[in-house]
């Protein structure tokens, strides 16, 4: 029913992320090193960010154009005020099959024990959260902001406590930094309901120093856990899932292995990006986006918006993991937003 919405390499918009603030109390260091993410960085105030009901708008009219899956991210997406609020009015939105939107969310998990409740209860669906390692030194060293393994942990257990099921834990793997917590967060995570995925160290943005020395293959991951808990490839959840799914061959459950620098998925990526500010970016790599919260805010009817995404999706041509070099942008003078604000 939605051919119509289809880009120049004949792909679809499935999935909408938005980013709800710029801000975060983590300064991971591939994310937001403290050196540029410093107390002078220039973060938006409140009046530039998209507001709740906004946000909501936007994210009708991008279900009626096929969207059924909404992940809110940031920055810290627990940090922007009254979050369940906005929960609340995206669980109301119903796709063209006139289903509820796979609503879910990634967070750092910092602050989940104080939130999980009032997320439930908004009708939030899903919860994945980041976590780079469980030895504490590996991971504060990850997260610089000194923030313990255990109080991650704590968050995750109050998510399962308020009844969130299907919960995934994502480690950035960074090939000599935490490579060496590859097993025992397998090991930790495998067998109680909880899908770890490992994800390869990627170049966005312009300040994280990436290089490709960094990248631990997961064709390497997956030779790693094989060779202690023995796994085998099973099929993807939905289409164009950004994960490579593994099963445990002791039924003890599966990883999965987002491997955006050795193998490409950029054929079947259905995703846009909603940035803090309101723009819209059709590739994690993108240097510009476009404009919508100026749109939103000159009285232009919701035909007027749909009409100008489906404008702006169907002459995308966005593949950037497919000819990425081998050293961050830095070096090849391309400036790219940073992960922070449009959301990863
Ligand atoms: P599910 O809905 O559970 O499948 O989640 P997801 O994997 O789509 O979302 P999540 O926020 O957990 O992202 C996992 C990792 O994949 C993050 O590092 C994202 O930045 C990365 N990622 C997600 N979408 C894309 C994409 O379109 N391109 C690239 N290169 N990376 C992506
Ligand atoms: N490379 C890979 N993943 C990253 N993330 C943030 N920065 C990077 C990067 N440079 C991850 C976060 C989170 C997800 C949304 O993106 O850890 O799990
Ligand atoms: Fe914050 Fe997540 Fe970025 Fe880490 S990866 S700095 S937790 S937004
Ligand atoms: Fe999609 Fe861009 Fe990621 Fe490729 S690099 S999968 S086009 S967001």
């Amino acid at each position: 029913p939605n051919a119509f919405t289809k880009d120049t390499r004949g792909r679809q918009l499935r999935d909408l992320r938005i980013s709800v603030t710029d801000r975060c109390n983590f300064r991971c260091t591939y994310c937001m090193p403290k050196e540029i993410f410093d107390k002078d960085y220039p973060y938006l105030s409140h009046n530039e960010l998209l507001s709740f009901e906004e946000i909501a708008k936007l994210s009708s009219i991008f279900a009626t154009l096929g969207v059924e899956k909404i992940r809110l991210t940031g920055g810290e997406p627990l940090l922007r005020k009254n979050l369940e609020v906005l929960i609340e009015m995206l669980a109301k939105i119903r796709t063209v099959d006139d289903l509820p939107l796979d609503l879910t969310l990634t967070t750092n998990g910092s602050i989940l024990r104080k939130k999980a409740v009032a997320l439930k209860a908004a009708g939030l669906h899903r919860l994945t959260i980041s976590l780079d390692g469980l030895n504490d030194d590996i991971f504060k060293k990850m997260n610089d902001v000194d923030f313990p393994v255990t109080d991650v942990l704590d968050g995750i257990a109050a998510a399962q406590e308020a009844g969130f099921t299907n919960i995934k834990v994502n480690m950035v793997v960074k090939k000599g930094t935490n490579d060496q917590e590859i097993i025992a967060m397998a090991r930790h995570f495998k067998g109680i309901g909880i899908t770890l995925r490992f994800i390869e160290f990627m170049d966005v943005g312009s300040s994280n120093g990436w290089d490709m020395a960094q990248v631990l293959p997961s064709k390497e991951v997956v030779a790693r856990i094989n060779a202690v808990f023995p796994i085998e490839p099973i099929q993807a959840n939905y289409y164009g899932e950004v994960a490579q799914r593994w099963r445990y061959l002791d039924g003890s459950g599966e990883i999965g292995l987002i491997s955006s620098v050795t193998q490409t998925f950029c054929h079947e990526c259905t995703r846009a990006r909603i940035s803090t500010d309101g723009q819209l970016y059709l590739c994690l790599f993108a240097n510009e986006g476009f404009d919508f919260k100026t749109l939103l805010r000159s009285g232009k009817s919701d035909l007027e918006i749909a009409n100008a995404v489906m404008t702006t999706w169907t002459g995308r041509k966005d593949h950037y993991s497919e000819i990425r070099g081998s050293h961050t942008a830095e070096l090849s003078g391309t400036r790219k937003v940073e992960m922070s604000y449009i959301g990863g």
